[in-house]
This record gives structure tokens, sequence and C-alpha cells, in this order.
């Protein structure tokens, strides 16, 4: 891979989890420090962990934050003697899954294949080539996000690791105004993440520039400067 295609997936990687880690959780923990030795806990599901606060305390030893019991990324742990319930909020990860699929170019032809259940792409990897053709990332093969579809063509046969946020990803069209050159927003439902917006209709004279008078951040999209137009937004909810 060079390093042209680890930033692109870098950078979906991180738009991902910028973009959907905004739902924390909180859940009661029990984290228990038997004999005054350490112990620690792994949350499930937890990318990091937030806060943790004692809710009920079993031990006759103290429970200090930092002295006796804290986190570190998505471990809780204990020291001294210190038992406790702990009410833990966290950001939860995301459900990935990964899986080998063949995809082939015959002919040098276009071709592409569903990949049910994927609703973003996180990554995709050549695992085993068989053809002589190259197989090369954006040029001979790739994934669209809105349709859960890799590709390959140009000759390219291989067998792919793909890894995807599993969910359902949709596209809908939807108009949005900047009346008076306001700024105006539109959201869509808090469990949904939009990963791409593009200009279908234009109505405004003012242009309409991605970045510039309409864009989106997480779950919510934006105008400005008088742009006017009908956008297909394509989104994913988990
Ligand atoms: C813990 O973090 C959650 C999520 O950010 C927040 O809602 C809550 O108020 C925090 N609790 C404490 C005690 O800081
Ligand atoms: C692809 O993404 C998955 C899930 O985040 C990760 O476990 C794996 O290491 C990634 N592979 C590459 C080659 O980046
Ligand atoms: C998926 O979307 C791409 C890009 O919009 C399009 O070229 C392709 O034909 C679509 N495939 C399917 C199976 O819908
Ligand atoms: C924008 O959407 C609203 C509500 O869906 C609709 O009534 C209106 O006609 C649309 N305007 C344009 C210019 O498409």
């Amino acid at each position: 891979m060079n390093a042209a295609v680890i930033l692109a997936l870098l950078f979906t990687l991180t738009a991902t989890q910028a973009c959907c880690a905004n739902q924390d959780r909180c859940d009661t923990i029990r984290v228990e420090s038997w004999s005054y030795k350490y112990a620690e806990k792994v949350v499930e599901d937890a990318s990091y962990v937030l806060n943790m606060t004692v809710v009920d305390q079993q031990s006759a030893a103290a429970c200090t934050f930092r002295k006796s019991f804290g986190y570190e990324k998505a471990t809780l742990w204990v020291d001294h003697g210190c038992r406790a319930d702990f009410k833990v909020c966290y950001l939860p990860v995301m459900p990935t899954e990964c899986q080998t699929l063949r995809v082939e170019s015959w002919s040098y032809k276009y071709a592409e294949k569903k990949v049910e259940g994927a609703s973003l792409f996180i990554n995709m990897t050549v695992e085993d080539r068989q053809s002589a053709a190259s197989c090369d990332l954006d040029k001979s093969f790739g994934f669209y996000n809105e349709n859960s579809t890799v590709w390959v063509d140009h000759g390219c046969r291989a067998d792919f690791n793909i890894c995807y946020v599993k969910g359902t990803s949709t596209t809908t069209t939807l108009n949005m105004s900047s009346w008076n050159y306001k700024y105006a927003t539109k959201v869509l439902p808090s469990a949904s993440c939009i990963y791409s917006m593009r200009v279908v209709n234009q109505q405004s004279a003012a242009p309409c520039t991605w970045g510039a008078t309409y864009g989106f951040m997480a779950n919510t999209m934006w105008v400005s400067d008088g742009c006017r137009a009908d956008f297909c937004v394509g989104y994913y909810s988990a």
C-alpha cells in the first residue's frame, strides 16, 4: 500500500469514529480488589471510558479516585482493597466485521459485488491476488459506501479482506436552503451518521460549494451564504 492509500483509509476510519462516537453509554460495573491486590476489568464494547464513579461501596477500605480505582482507555482498575459497584460511562465501539471475499474482473471488465450488512467500509486490502494484472485501491478495486458494494476492474482478481461497520446505509434526497444568506441546519435521527452529501439540483444563484457553503458533521447537514439545493445524502444507522 502506498502512503496515499493508507492516509485515505486512516481518514475513513477516523471520520467514522469521530462521527459515531458521540453516543455515550453508561453501565454499573462491579470491580473488586481482594486481599488488597490490584485488579482490572475490561469494559466490553467500550472504545474509551469517559468517567467512573462509586455508586455502592462494599469494602471497608476506601475507594479513592486515582489512588484505589481508576481507568485507562477501556480498562477499569481497583487496588488497596477497594471493592464497589461503579457507574461507568463510555464511548461504545461500533460493531465491525471483517471477511474475506473473492471479487474478479474477467476480460479486464468492471465487476462488482454487494456486501450484505455492510453499512460503512473501513478498509479493503488484497489478501491473495490471483491475476497477473495488479490490484490497486481506487484504480482497479474499491468500494462504494452508498450501496455497500465492492468493485474490481482492469483484470484485477483477488481475495480481499474487507472490514466494515455493520448496519444499514441509506441515501435520500432532501432540499436545504440558506435564506437571506443565513446559516441553516437539518438534523437526521441521532443514531445516524452522514458520510456523503452532494448537490443534485441547485436552485440558488449563489454557489453551492462543498465545505464552503454546504457540508455536514456527524448527523447534521448545513448550508450557508445563500446556497439552496436538493442534496443527495448518504448516511448509515448502526
Ligand atoms: C460522565 O460522562 C457522561 C458522558 O459524558 C456525562 O453525561 C456524565 O455527566 C458524567 N458524569 C460525571 C459524574 O462526570
Ligand atoms: C482494518 O480494520 C479492522 C477493523 O477496524 C482492523 O482490525 C484491521 O487491522 C484493519 N486492517 C488494516 C490492514 O488496516
Ligand atoms: C453502486 O454505486 C455505484 C456508484 O454510485 C454505481 O456505479 C454502481 O453501479 C452501484 N451498484 C449497485 C449494485 O447498485
Ligand atoms: C423542498 O422540500 C419541501 C418539503 O419536502 C417541499 O415542500 C418543497 O417543494 C421542496 N422545494 C424544492 C424547491 O424542491
